[in-house]
């Protein structure tokens, strides 16, 4: 059986950098990722990373900012640290090698960002993520460690009261392999194909997530999903807020520069919920587009001239030409909101431990909570590193003082049943087929403006799609690169999150940041400033609540 002391899951900035953690901490390290660590959807991260580093600046504002963008559901302890975290982070990525665009006088250049009460996002272009990974990945090659690469997570193993190991599929070779570990980092990353309207790669399966649950961990506030408001129409590739950042500007079809009248001082530098919310309300009332992708609304970048769009937004323009057939320098690009961000994940402290001992999570897969019910723009690349460097040198400590694990050859079997099950059915349903009505389900049912009967409607589909998954047949018998055996072992998992995000949402009866309910359009905090914690039961999700941390700040209406 393969040994190690800390495995990490999940190759993007999250595990990098507590992988880096845990070597730094003395501890032995071994990487399990189904994507070559630069393919990892950090890379599509793109507009910036928030950092109060200039004299003009204050990491109090940051604070303040994120506080008031998760609508008070952020734990403000959480965002003390994350905030005061921030500055070290960015200098500490550029000493690693990333290369940030740089202002007139050479010092870090600063855009606009939504929500955001100062200029604070620190970027590379319109490729901070790449840039970052890019970075990252060169100081981590330096060190010694053990590489999994195309194997995907499928099962933890957890017993005694601690996590044993994990079993993985070695996708090249079409084996599942147990590997032992004294403590386990799940950095999967996001789990946004749930959708399938939405800027997350395909790979973005919600793997650790729901691997994580399954194995007894907590999922919190799982209903908080962020739509980014400027998808491209049609492939739904991410347009950054960087561009809005820039001075882009949003129009409806009557040429009305439509956000003054929803955010009359922050208009389109609003927060993400509130701008989707705003763009969607234009298409709905007959004031946006038609076409037939569906409604949408124009942003435009005219009027900033082809020098400064060619130069801050490159990737912009590129997709813009390839994937709509627009030159954004000449012409408007088609934008509607799709899934960006799950707020949600594993619950963890800032440390990045979780309910079960040794099991740690980081990164998009993880909710610590300093995002709540919102989060800002350039605050997600900033949370990979922070909280993926906690969560390395937690795992590290942990491994260093805990007993050898037990995994034996018996678990492998057991937990790959399902497995074989799939394979030698004769008869049964298309994963690819189940994966479809599921994301059609989710978009119709839980998407932007949510309602009781919209949830249970979408509720009942999910629940009939996982009875359906019961009978999943896998048709494909060969070994190497089985997109199929893949592909039914990430559906099954991404049913279990659509059921957790619509349970919740479905029991939240109250309006916050991204969950807005028609049917209970203001925020409740006498009954609803809590976060939501969902554990696996035999019947499904079972929620229990628990309290938001506050610190200096009272929560107040938010307005922009
Ligand atoms: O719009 C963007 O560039 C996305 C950034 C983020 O999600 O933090």
């Amino acid at each position: 059986m393969r040994k190690h002391e800390v495995v990490v899951v999940g190759a993007g900035l999250a595990g990098q950098r507590a992988a880096l953690a845990a070597i730094e901490a003395g501890r032995e390290v071994a990487i399990v990722t189904k994507l070559h660590p630069l393919r990892s959807h950090s890379g599509a991260a793109q507009g910036g990373i928030n950092a109060a580093v200039g004299a003009d600046d204050s990491v109090d504002t940051h604070i303040y900012d994120t506080v008031k963008g998760s609508d008070y559901l952020g734990d403000q302890d959480a965002i003390e640290f994350f905030c005061k975290s921030a500055g070290p982070t960015v200098i500490e990525m550029e000493h690693f090698g990333t290369i940030f665009s740089r202002g007139a006088d050479g010092s870090l250049a600063r855009r606009a960002f939504g929500g955001a009460g100062f200029p604070r996002t620190i970027y590379a272009a319109d490729r901070t993520g790449l840039a970052l990974l890019q970075g990252l990945w060169e100081r981590l090659g330096s060190e010694r460690f053990t590489m999994y690469e195309e194997w995907e997570l499928a099962k933890l193993v957890v017993r005694d009261g601690r996590v044993q190991g994990l079993i993985a599929l070695d996708r090249r070779r079409g084996e599942f392999e147990g590997i032992a570990a004294r403590s386990i980092v799940v950095a999967t990353g996001p789990s946004g194909r749930v959708y399938g309207r939405t800027t997350n790669a395909h790979s973005c399966a919600g793997d650790g997530v729901s691997v994580a649950y399954e194995a007894g961990a907590f999922l919190k506030d799982m209903e908080f999903v962020q739509f980014h408001p400027t998808a491209l129409l049609e492939s739904s590739i991410l347009i950054t807020e960087g561009a809005r950042g820039e001075g882009g500007i949003l129009k409806n079809a009557a040429g009305e520069r439509f956000m003054s009248k929803y955010a009359p001082h922050a208009l389109e530098l609003a927060s993400r919920d509130v701008v989707s919310r705003s763009i969607v309300t234009e298409v709905r009332e007959g004031r946006g587009f038609s076409g037939p992708y569906g409604g949408y609304v124009h942003l435009e970048l005219m009027h900033l001239g082809k020098e400064k769009v060619e130069s801050r937004l490159q990737e912009i323009c590129d997709y813009s030409r390839l994937f709509a057939g627009i030159d954004p320098v000449t012409q408007p690009i088609p934008v509607y909101p799709a899934q960006h961000y799950m707020m949600g994940g594993v619950g963890t402290d800032i440390h990045g431990a979780t309910n079960i001992a040794g099991l740690f999570a980081a990164g998009e897969a993880a909710c610590v909570s300093v995002h709540g019910a919102n989060r800002l723009g350039g605050n997600s690349l900033l949370d990979t590193l922070v909280f993926g460097k906690e969560a390395g040198i937690a795992a590290a400590e942990f491994a260093a003082k805990a007993s050898t694990p037990e995994l034996t050859a018996a678990d492998v079997t057991e937990a790959t049943a399902p497995y074989r099950a799939w394979s030698s059915r004769t008869d049964g349903e298309d994963p690819s087929a189940l994966r479809k009505e599921m994301q059609q389900t989710m978009d119709r049912y839980a998407g932007i403006y949510r309602t009781e009967s919209d949830l249970a409607e979408g509720l009942k589909r999910i629940r009939a799609v996982k009875k359906r998954f019961e009978r999943v047949r896998v048709v494909d018998q060969s070994k190497v690169f089985n997109l199929n055996l893949t592909d039914a072992i990430e559906t099954g998992e991404m049913i279990e999150l659509a059921e957790v995000i619509l349970v919740g949402a479905y029991a939240r009866t109250e309006s916050r940041g991204a969950h807005f309910r028609v049917d209970y359009p203001k925020r409740d905090d006498a009954r609803w400033m809590k976060h939501t914690l969902a554990q696996m039961g035999p019947e499904g999700p079972t929620l229990s609540y628990s309290p938001v941390a506050f610190t200096r700040w009272e929560a107040k209406e938010r307005v922009y």
